[in-house]
């Protein structure tokens, strides 16, 4: 099946505002402490790139990065996590932030979210740009959210369709041909 861009759900005068909020509330909880932000390869890059820029300098931030596959290219996830790339530093007794674009069917974060607690953090937390409540197939605390949206395929500022559209400034719908 062919898509196309469609419609703006979400600009980038609203991205840029809400991630300016999270990023203050980010200071205020991790003030005068070291804070690993791990982003997950590709789709959260861009969204983190912001993101760690609206933390203020009271955060001491240090990147990593995983990069995970839940094999295929479609619109629906499979839940099959696979780890492409694992962290190049140790998370041990470290405040950690996972970073991701999307919360679906939570099946990716539920999964990463246990295997960074098995490598015992002091803290783990989730911030994950939009959230398709009403995919959740388990549960996952979103410890900080962009948005709520509503169950549509979306592309742009870092989500892609198979690889495509990530360097769209804004969040856009798909639509079939
Ligand atoms: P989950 O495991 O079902 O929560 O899926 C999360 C992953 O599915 C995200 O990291 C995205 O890569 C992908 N995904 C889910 N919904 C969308 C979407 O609307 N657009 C682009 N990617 C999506
Ligand atoms: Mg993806």
């Amino acid at each position: 099946m062919e898509y196309r861009i469609a419609g703006i759900l979400l600009s980038e005068e609203r991205l840029a505002e809400r991630i300016r909020e999270i990023g203050q509330q980010i200071g205020r909880d991790y003030a005068g402490k070291e804070l690993v932000v791990i982003g997950i390869l590709k789709g959260a890059v861009v969204f983190l790139s912001d993101l760690i820029r609206a933390v203020p300098p009271s955060v001491d931030i240090s990147l990593d990065f995983m990069a995970v596959s839940s094999y295929g290219d479609s619109t629906k996830t499979s839940g099959i996590v696979r780890i492409v790339k694992d962290l190049d530093g140790s998370i041990k007794d470290k405040e950690v932030l996972i970073v991701e674009d999307i919360v679906d069917t939570g099946l990716t974060l539920s999964y990463l979210v246990k295997m960074m607690q098995e490598r015992q953090p002091r803290s783990v937390r989730v911030c994950a740009l939009l959230d398709k409540e009403e995919r959740r197939k388990v549960h996952v605390d979103v410890d900080y959210r962009g948005f709520a949206i509503p169950d549509e395929f979306v592309v742009g500022y870092g989500l892609d369709y198979g690889g495509r559209w990530r360097h769209l400034p804004a969040i856009h719908t798909v639509a079939q041909q």
